[in-house]
């Protein structure tokens, strides 16, 4: 494969972005780290999810977000730099797939919606913080956030496929 113009031949034409088209295990190591680290990611956002949407209501929302935020946050040291390693190998390919591209829009939006949870209703989360249901808001952004994460998921895969 021949690097492409601009500043994305300019990443393809790096000797890490040719290692990891040229040797045999890297790319595929750096692809299990990738899912590892969104299973981890996407894992723990379903279930804190899960218990915005009612499921163990005995379980302290804000207990449970302590728990399981630390591992969504830290997944992303996994996914970003995996993911940006095997952009670089086809730079200029990826961004000509739509896959990819609503995968990266998808992913802007979940980002969006996480943020505008934790500065917003989960500000209040002590008024619902055991066994009550969250405020109709809240479970909104839950259901945004499991739909919008499935969404890049399945993007992600499609993009070996298009
Ligand atoms: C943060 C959340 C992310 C999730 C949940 C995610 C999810 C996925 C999934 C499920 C795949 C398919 C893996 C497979 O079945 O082989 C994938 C592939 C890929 N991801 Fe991500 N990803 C994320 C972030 C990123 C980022 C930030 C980038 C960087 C630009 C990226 C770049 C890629 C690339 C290039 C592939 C294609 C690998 C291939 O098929 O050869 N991803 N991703």
């Amino acid at each position: 494969m021949t690097p492409g113009q601009g500043a994305l031949g300019a990443i393809e034409a790096t000797g890490f972005a040719r290692a990891m088209r040229e040797a045999l295990w890297l790319y595929p190591s750096v692809e299990i780290v990738h899912i590892f680290g969104l299973a981890i990611l996407v894992g723990s956002i379903a279930m804190f999810d899960l218990r915005v949407l009612g499921l163990a209501r005995t379980l302290p929302v804000r207990a449970v977000a302590r728990f399981l935020l630390p591992w969504t946050v830290g997944s992303l040291v996994l996914i970003v730099p995996s993911g940006l390693a095997m952009f670089a190998s086809h730079a200029s390919d990826f961004v000509a797939n739509p896959a990819f591209v609503v995968k990266m829009g998808l992913l802007l939006a979940a980002g969006t919606n996480a943020a505008i949870f934790h500065a917003g209703v989960f500000q209040r989360a002590a008024d619902w913080d055991v066994g009550v249901a969250a405020p109709a808001v809240a479970r909104l952004q839950a259901v945004a956030s499991l739909v919008l994460w499935i969404g890049v998921i399945a993007c992600g895969r499609l993009i070996a496929y298009l």
